[in-house]
């Protein structure tokens, strides 16, 4: 069972962030752990969730172009006046059972790497301008083992970890720290009814594969959140290039 923990007061006092993927699921919680802590918070996705946190902007963009990457963070700059902190959160898992189609393939890139890179290269202006910039990128632990039906996403994502760990490297002498967080099995809706699908055609079910997890359960969203607003936080000042596992020990 998912413990609550207590954010830093004021942590984030007097920063800027924008959460993509920011409706639903990890996003959500991301952007809620990081308002708890005193940020401005920008979420984006096509459509605003129930789950939404209402302490946010929302600004509804596709960011698979790389006009409607720089559309929604040119929004989001304007909105926010400035940009501290950048999650690269959105990304959509399917399973395809039998060949991969191309268009899943180009699909599965566009959102799952090059929404992250294209997000990333508009927002650099605005990030090198602010005072201890952070970007973390959201992979999957899928990146480093995919399963047959997965292949596209685990690629995708492996190359958004590859990227990030390069872009790391190239932006830390202007201020700008890059990390990652390769997060395992997080129960959200669109976690587990993937899991289950994946589960089911290799004989299991989501909840077994929750309890196999060698801390006893499935992640929280929070739990998630934890670890990238860490990442963000001044906390990780001396870290950069890191590539923090979430996953309860799976
Ligand atoms: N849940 C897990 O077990 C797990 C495990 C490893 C890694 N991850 C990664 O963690 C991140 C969050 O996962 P999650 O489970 O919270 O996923 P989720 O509940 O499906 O949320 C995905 C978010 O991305 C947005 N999004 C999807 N396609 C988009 C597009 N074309 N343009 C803009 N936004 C788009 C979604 O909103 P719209 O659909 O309305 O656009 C939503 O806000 C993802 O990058 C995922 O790959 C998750």
């Amino acid at each position: 069972m998912y413990i609550p923990t207590i954010p830093v007061p004021g942590e984030f006092a007097g920063r800027r962030a924008l959460v993509t993927g920011g409706s639903r699921g990890v996003g959500a919680a991301v952007a809620q752990r990081l308002i708890s802590g005193g940020a401005t918070v920008v979420t984006s996705a096509r459509t605003r969730a129930d789950e939404t946190p209402k302490d946010a902007e929302f600004i509804s963009a596709d960011i698979r172009t790389a006009d409607g990457a720089r559309q929604l963070v040119d929004a989001a700059v304007a909105a926010l006046g400035g940009l501290d902190i950048l999650v690269n959160n959105a990304g959509a898992a399917r399973a395809h059972f039998g060949e991969i189609p191309d268009v899943e393939w180009e699909d599965s890139l566009a959102i799952n790497f090059l929404s992250a890179v294209r997000v990333t290269n508009a927002a650099l202006p605005a990030l090198q301008q602010a005072d201890r910039a952070a970007i973390v990128n959201v992979s999957s632990g899928v990146a480093a083992d995919p399963p047959a039906p997965m292949l596209h996403y685990g690629s995708a994502k492996a190359a958004l970890a590859s990227w990030s760990k390069g872009l790391a490297t190239q932006l830390a002498p202007a201020g700008v720290r890059v990390n990652t967080v390769t997060l395992g099995m997080v129960e959200t809706p669109g976690g587990t009814e993937l899991l289950q699908s994946v589960a089911q055609a290799m004989g299991g079910s989501a909840q077994q594969a929750y309890s196999a997890v060698p801390l006893g359960r499935g992640g929280d969203p929070r739990d998630a959140a934890e670890a990238i607003a860490f990442l963000a936080s001044d906390r990780a000042q001396w870290i950069a290039g890191a590539d923090l596992h979430t996953n309860g020990g799976a």
